[in-house]
Formats: C-alpha cells, structure tokens, sequence
C-alpha cells in the first residue's frame, strides 16, 4: 500500500481494503503509527491500535455498544474519541478521519500545543494518582525539551495544595528527587520526576485539600512580632494560628532570610523535633522553592504549619532524659552560646579533626564542652554544622549489620537532621539555629550503639579500575546483603581517581530502579549534597560510603515502579510492547 499525504491527512487505506479486513477492523501503518480502523455508527474510527495501558492490540478487543474493551485488563475506551472509562488504563489515542473517493485518510499530527497538553495531562495523573500517566508526561517532557523543573513546580504547588496535613513525605520526596537530577545521567532525568511526582500523587490521594489561611488584616505587623508569635503558636501547638503568622509574613513581603529565619527558629525550639523531620521538611521545603522559584512561597511556606504543630518534641523522649539528662545539659550550654561565639570572633578555627572522634565518642558531656570549646576557639557555626553532619554520616558509614534493620532509620534520621541544620545554617544564620547543631550532635551521641562494633571504613589501596569499578556497582546491588561489599566499591573507585560524578550518577540510578522508600531517597540526597559541599575529601568519600551502604541495606525491591516506568518509556517510542 503506498503512503500518499496531503496536507495533515495521510493516505491510510481503501474502503474495500476496511470492509475486506476479519471482524471489519484493519490494522495500517501510517507514518510510523500503527492504528487500527474500524466501521462505527456509519463511519470509520481511528485508533492507535496499542492499547494506552500495556500496549495489547486493540483491534484484538471486543466492541459493544461503541465502548471497546481491550482484553488483557478489560479497560474500556470510546471507540469515537479513544477516552479510557477506566482511567488507571489512559486514554487511547484516536485520529481524525476522512473518507476521499473510496480511501481512507488520517491526520497522525498531534493537535494543539504539546506542551499545554503535557501540562494537562500532568495536572490529571496527580488529581488522579495515575503513575501510568506521569510517567508518560515525565519521559515526554524530555523529548519536548520541557525543563524538569516545569512538572516539578506543578507538583510541588498541587502537593501544598491537596493534602490537609501540609507537606509530607511525598513533597519531601519530590524535592530530593529534583535535588538529585542534575546529577543524573540525562536517560535517568525522566525516571526521577516521575519518582517524584508519584509520590506527591500517593501523598495526596484521598486527603481533603487545605484552605489557605488569609493574612491579617490591613498588613503592618512587623516580621520580628510575626516571628515571635509564630513560635509561641508552635509551642501551643496551634496549626492556624502558626500559618497566620506565615502568610502574614508572606505577604509583609518578609525576603527569604527572614522566612527561613522564622522557620527554622520554631524548628529548633524544641529537641530533635520531630525525630528531626521537622527542620528537614523545612530545609526541604525552602530548597523546593530555590527551584521552583519564591513566587509559589504563598503556596508552600503555610504547607509546614499542621507538622510543626504536632510533631513529636525530643524534651519528652525518655532517650533524651535518662539516664543523662541531655535536654538540661544542652539548655546549659545554649546560655553559654553567646560568650563562645564572642570568644571565637577574630579567630581562625584548626580542630576538625579533633573534635570528629569526640562527637563520636561515648560521653555526651564530653561532645558538648567540646563543641562550646571550638566556638570560642574560632570554629565558625557552619563549620560547626559541617563537622556534626560528617559524624552523623560516619554513623551510617560504619553502621553494624547486625543491628535490627529498623536502626538504618534511626541512622539516617540524625544524619539528614544534620544535614538540613547545616544547609539551614547558610541560608539564615542564628543563634537559636545553632542550637540545632548541638541537637544533631546528641542524636549523633544517641545513635553510638549502632556503631558497636563499627563497621570497619574501607581503606583501599588505589588500585583497580575506577570503570570496572563502576560497572560492578549495579549488578552488587541485584544482591542482597552486599552492605559492607557496596561501601567497599565506593571507597575504592574514589580511590583509584574515579570521577566522583559518575559515582554519583549511578548511585541515583541504582536508588530509581528501586521501588520508592523515603528514607533511601533521603539518604541518597543528603550524601550527594554533603559530597558535592567537600569534593575530593576523605569526608565527601564517607558521604557517599554511607550512600551506597545504605542503598545496599534496601536493595533489592521488587522493582514494579521501574518496570511500569520502562512500559510508560517503550509506549512513549511507540514500541509494541505485548509483541515483544
Ligand atoms: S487493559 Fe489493555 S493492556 Fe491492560
């Protein structure tokens, strides 16, 4: 049959060919599509003959009364306009039509503004938590050259949005996953959003959607009130009066420094608030809008308020009581703050190195008297919170297997905690957040049992293959049990100069074939950020150690994410996907 085109409609196939064909439906190619046609209500259909969902052929499902079901899992769709009844399946694809002088001609161009469509189509796979559907706009918005942070943004002001309990672990995840792309192999970019944007769509299903607070009235309260109202909401936990607050602040035009400010003020109020989640969803949640820019602040800073009202508050944690009490040791050594930093003003600051083995000591005291020594020695708080943040992944690096699994969570709690006081502490230094180092550095004390014995840290030689190296990374993972093995390749393929980034893209790809777990996605992130902070030191190399120890601890899953990615991936080429 030769292909002949006018205009948009191409030259499919001839009346008699339709009417000679089994059942009166034809299978065509027609510019690399391949459609099925059919006879309906006095005229012919169109439609891409792979069905939407896993690509059955479509022409081998039964038509009744105009509705066609496909018949691997019975998913029905408008034979006129290819609308899927079953909306887990997404809708066929049907073409416009014409007959000319006895042939049968097909427009195959796709109408309207892609772009809008994908966005249309994003906003629907969220409303209706429909993976198959994001990911299917995720692998399109590579090859229309839309830049990740477009459905990333959608996501992120639809996730604030449409969960009553405000930003959660779906947001979380969504952000790590757009932390984490640029660092990514380009094939690899797609998977994340999607990642990203399931999670948000699996955080929102079913969950009322929040009103937004207004501000007050007329404006004209000052930041610095907002601020102090804000944590004594907080403290009484109560969520509306905390949001007022905020989208007061908002809205007084407050900048971003004051913002975090606020936040991370209230988030260190309390110890450890909320096993640490809270300062995390904060930095998170601060990071989101870097990237999808400070305009949605409306949309997404209020999102924080029903966590910081209800979260759990360390002071009231038995571990944090006895038999040391640590809550009345920190409160000490907050007053003393002040005077350290005076002490330490002028000064230049030389023990690191020192003070690592003392936070990862067993005496909590000895932590604190060591920290406040620093300070006054010249240790500036972001150094501080850069030295906590590498105790805190030696704890994950050198993490004993033989503790109880659910430990690897305890683990990675102080070190992600660790990890956002520190990011915090460059965005909006302050006193009060200093106290969140001092935090961080209890928990590190805390966690000391999940180093006994410690791991040993891989020392390697330097020898070896970096690409060989590399290339045994995933195939490790296919394993279970390899924890000490995947630290060991990390440490040794850093160590015969491989190139860190490479080490760290397939580390995110590794983590993306894996089916969704937050605190993986977490780990992933933290070390990446804490890598790319150190570059080419022993202290970026422990980050990634952890990384891959702690992405080996959860690896194997069972990995039907991915495969629902690559089904949304070879539908998207246009691959016959039941045939194959
Ligand atoms: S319903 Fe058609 S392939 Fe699943």
């Amino acid at each position: 049959m030769s292909t002949i085109t006018t205009a948009r409609f191409v030259r499919a196939a001839s009346l008699a060919e339709l009417d000679a064909a089994a059942e009166g439906r034809l299978v065509v190619q027609v510019a690399g599509h391949t459609l099925v046609l059919l006879r309906h209500d006095g005229g012919v259909r169109a439609l891409d003959n792979r069905c939407p969902h896993l690509g059955f052929p479509l022409h081998r499902g039964s038509v009744k009364d105009g509705i066609l079901t496909c018949h691997w899992h019975h998913a029905r769709f408008d034979v006129c306009t290819g609308g899927a009844f079953d909306l887990w399946a997404d809708d066929a694809r049907a073409y416009p039509v014409e007959e000319r002088d006895g042939d049968l001609w097909v427009d195959v161009t796709v109408p309207g503004d892609p772009r809008e469509h994908l966005i249309d189509r994003l906003q629907h796979g969220l409303e209706r938590n429909l993976s198959l559907v994001l990911a299917k706009t995720a692998v399109a918005s590579g090859d229309l050259g839309v830049p990740p942070v477009e459905p990333f943004r959608a996501g992120v002001v639809f996730g604030a949005r449409y969960r009553r309990g405000g930003w959660g672990q779906g947001l979380t995840i969504h952000t790590c996953l757009m932390n984490l792309v640029s660092h990514l192999d380009l094939e690899d970019r797609p998977r994340a959003l999607y990642q990203g944007l399931s999670a948000v769509a699996g955080d929102t299903a079913g969950n009322a959607p929040r009103f937004a607070v207004a501000p007050l009235p007329g404006g004209g309260v000052d930041p610095s009130t907002l601020k102090r109202w804000f944590r004594r909401f907080v403290l009484v936990r109560d969520a509306e009066g905390a949001e007022r607050c905020l989208i007061s602040a908002i809205h007084a035009d407050a900048n971003r420094q004051t913002l975090a400010d606020m936040l991370f003020t209230a988030a260190t109020d309390h110890h450890y608030y909320g096993g640490g989640h809270v300062a995390d969803f904060t930095n998170k949640a601060l990071e989101a809008l870097d990237l999808a820019g400070w305009t949605h602040a409306e949309a997404v800073l209020p999102s924080l308020a029903p966590f910081f009202a209800s979260a759990g508050r360390s002071e009231e944690n038995n571990a944090w009581r006895n038999p040391v009490d640590l809550v009345a040791m920190l409160r000490g050594a907050f007053e003393k703050l002040p005077d350290a930093l005076a002490a330490g003003r002028m000064k230049r600051y030389g023990g690191g190195a020192e003070l690592i083995p003392t936070l990862l000591a067993e005496s909590a005291s000895d932590a604190v008297g060591a920290m406040l020594a620093a300070l006054s020695e010249g240790c500036k708080p972001e150094e501080l919170a850069a030295l906590v943040t590498h105790a805190a992944a030696t704890r994950v690096a050198q993490f004993h297997t033989s503790n109880e699994f659910g430990d690897w969570d305890t683990a990675l709690h102080t070190f992600t905690f660790a990890n956002a006081i520190e990011q915090g502490m460059h965005r909006a230094p302050s006193t009060e957040l200093l106290r969140g180092v001092f935090d961080a550095a209890m928990s590190v004390h805390l966690d000391r049992f999940l180093n006994i014995p410690p791991a040993r840290l891989p020392a390697p030689d330097g020898k070896g293959s970096p690409e060989e190296l590399l290339e045994g990374l995933m195939p490790l993972l296919d394993g279970q049990q390899q924890v000490n093995p995947a630290g060991e390749l990390a440490a040794a393929y850093l160590a015969a100069g491989g190139d860190p980034a490479r080490l760290m893209a397939r580390l995110g790809r590794a983590l993306l074939r894996e089916d969704r777990d937050f605190h993986t996605i977490q780990c992933v992130e933290a070390a990446v950020r804490q890598y790319t902070a150190r570059r080419g030191t022993p202290e970026g190399a422990v980050a990634l150690i952890a990384a891959a120890r702690y992405l080996a601890a959860h690896a194997p899953t069972r990995r039907t994410q991915d495969q629902l990615f690559r089904t949304a991936e070879r539908l998207h080429r246009g691959e016959r996907l039941f045939e194959g």
